[in-house]
């Protein structure tokens, strides 16, 4: 396994549609989800997609352990959500290529998905609270869209601002 860097905010390749990963889960792709979740763990975050590394494939890997409690690595290959609820909730959320900016997002508040898991096994199931909050902020990256992109302009740009100058202090 290896840590990755992590791109961030303005870097145009998380603004890429990632391509769905055709045929079965090959022992690269795992190799690349384990890549993912040590980077994941290392930041430390709960959810990373793929092209957060520069990979624009349709994988995300999260995990929601609380403190204290074991390991619970999950992996999506091809999520799909199947469906929504009418019920939004609001969720403070953060970014792993937004560093140091939150705030608060409303998503549907339940949502169905199917996606392929580490072993290439098809899976449905409804997700809600923080799972279903995760999913869908790591879902959007595959569509090219951040957290951020819900703000109003004015917010986006600013933390834009914030994250290129904390990485270039971070640099000297
Ligand atoms: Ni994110």
């Amino acid at each position: 396994m290896a840590i990755r860097p992590i791109l961030t905010v303005p870097d145009p390749v998380l603004k890429q549609v990632s391509k769905p990963v055709e045929g079965p889960v090959t022992d690269e792709l795992r190799r690349l989800m384990d890549d993912m979740l040590e980077t994941m763990y290392d930041a430390p975050g709960i959810g990373l997609a793929a092209v957060q590394i520069g990979v624009p494939l349709r994988i995300i890997v999260m995990d929601l352990a609380k403190k204290g409690e074991p390991p619970a690595p999950r992996y999506f290959v091809n999520p799909e959500i199947l469906w929504a609820s009418e019920e939004k909730k609001g969720w403070e959320e953060g970014c792993l290529s937004v560093p140091e900016i939150y705030d608060e997002i409303e998503r549907p508040a339940r949502i169905r998905v199917r996606y392929m898991d580490y072993d290439g096994t098809t899976i449905e199931e409804e997700a809600e609270g923080l799972y279903a909050v995760c999913l869908q902020h790591e879902m959007d990256h595959l569509e090219g869209t951040l957290f951020i992109d819900y703000l109003s302009r004015l917010k986006r740009d600013s933390a834009i601002r914030k994250v290129k100058k904390a990485t270039r202090d971070a640099a000297l």
